[in-house]
């Protein structure tokens, strides 16, 4: 993903690039006010309140128990930014949903992907004030900080915590499982291992495009229960079986097709190569281990958000690390794969494809 916005200024009649400007330097610099103000809105449940109506400053301040200090710059700045249209002016003007906000920020819509925002606020956007120091230790800055758990187990113990993290995963991932569906050829498979597979969010929509497949999920024992519901509530559960296991201590199970959805950027160079070896065993000859990742392209220069993500892995656990497709060839051709594919899915995400 490149950040087209110019740091220098074109001489329009000779192409000479001219002073440079600070614009980009600040716009950057303070990128962190305008995403705490989204993330805010979030917080507040500010575009569930609106839905499909249109309320003034004062009724959706009064709603949401903003101070009327705030209401007017809060709100006119999420105007300004794209994230609420307003008709008319001052304490008459009356704020509505944007198409996106309503589509992907209303509780009540079925694409809410506010999970994420909401774990980035409540989570990650603390922990990354720590990026000097993670720098600086090479260690991570998260709540294994202040208790030394391992990552997962520390947010898995509060099934709060670990439903706002499985939520937040979902939301993000949905648009990448929706074009690995479309992209990759499932005709020739018959069953399929999503490995750290959450809520089963991946099974369920490689499954409804895919009907003749049937999904192992694969994730954590305190995972199973909502893992469970959720894919009752779509109508899967004769597709899709739920299974509990440690990646690390137990064999996966046997499939055709094994997938990891931001699982291997999760782990150090020896646990990604366990897991692709893992990936390798489970498989036949001809099966298939695709990578749903923010791949850094080669040369480490574009993919903005897979080289930040990497930071956040810092952050998280400190050893991880995002990777590039050129890493994961050279990984997975040591555990025995013989071919290799790389695809595009949403975004700066694609999917690495590995062959046995
Ligand atoms: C970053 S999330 C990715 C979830 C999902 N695949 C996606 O693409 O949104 C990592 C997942 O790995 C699971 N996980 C972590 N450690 C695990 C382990 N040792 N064994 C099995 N699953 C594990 C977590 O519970 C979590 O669901």
């Amino acid at each position: 993903m490149n950040d087209a916005t110019p740091s220098s200024v074109e001489d329009a009649a000779s192409d000479r690039p001219t002073a440079p400007t600070p614009d980009h330097i600040m716009q950057t610099a303070t990128a962190f006010w305008a995403s705490k103000v989204l993330l805010t809105a979030v917080e507040f449940d500010l575009f569930s309140t609106l839905g499909s109506g249109a309320m003034t400053a004062n009724a959706l301040g009064g709603a949401l128990g903003i101070h009327p200090r705030g209401r007017f710059d809060f709100f006119d700045a999420l105007v300004a930014l794209g994230f609420l249209e307003r008709d008319g002016d001052g304490a008459e003007g009356r704020y509505r949903n944007t198409p996106a906000t309503a589509a992907f920020l209303d509780k009540n819509s079925p694409s809410y992907i506010g999970g994420m925002p909401e774990m980035l606020n409540a989570r990650l956007f603390g922990f990354w004030n720590g990026l000097g120091e993670a720098l600086r230790t090479g260690e991570p800055q998260n709540e294994i900080k202040h208790h030394g758990k391992p990552m997962f187990e520390e947010l898995y113990a509060e099934e709060a915590r670990l439903g706002q993290f499985l939520e937040a995963m979902t939301g993000f991932q949905a648009a990448n499982f929706q074009m690995l569906a479309e992209r990759f050829d499932f005709s020739r498979y018959q069953t399929m291992t999503d490995v750290g597979g959450a809520l089963g969010l991946m099974s369920v929509i490689v499954g409804q495009r895919h009907p003749h497949l049937r999904f192992t999920t694969f994730d954590l024992p305190p995972v199973a229960p909502l893992a469970e519901r959720h894919i009752e509530s779509v109508g899967m559960d004769d597709h899709i079986t739920v299974v509990s296991g440690d990646f690390f201590e137990d064999d996966l199970p046997p499939a055709d097709v094994v997938t990891m959805g931001n699982i291997l950027h999760d782990w150090n160079l020896e646990k990604k190569k366990m897991l692709i070896g893992k990936a390798y065993a489970a498989l036949p000859e001809g099966g298939a281990l695709l990578a749903v990742e923010n791949l850094i392209d080669d040369a480490r220069r574009e993919n903005a958000f897979g080289l930040l993500m990497s930071l956040n892995m810092l952050i998280e656990f400190g050893d991880a690390f995002d990777y590039t497709f050129a890493d994961f060839q050279g990984w997975c051709r040591e555990a025995g794969f013989t071919r290799f594919e790389k695809l595009p899915l949403a975004g700066p995400t694609s999917v690495a494809i590995a062959y046995k």
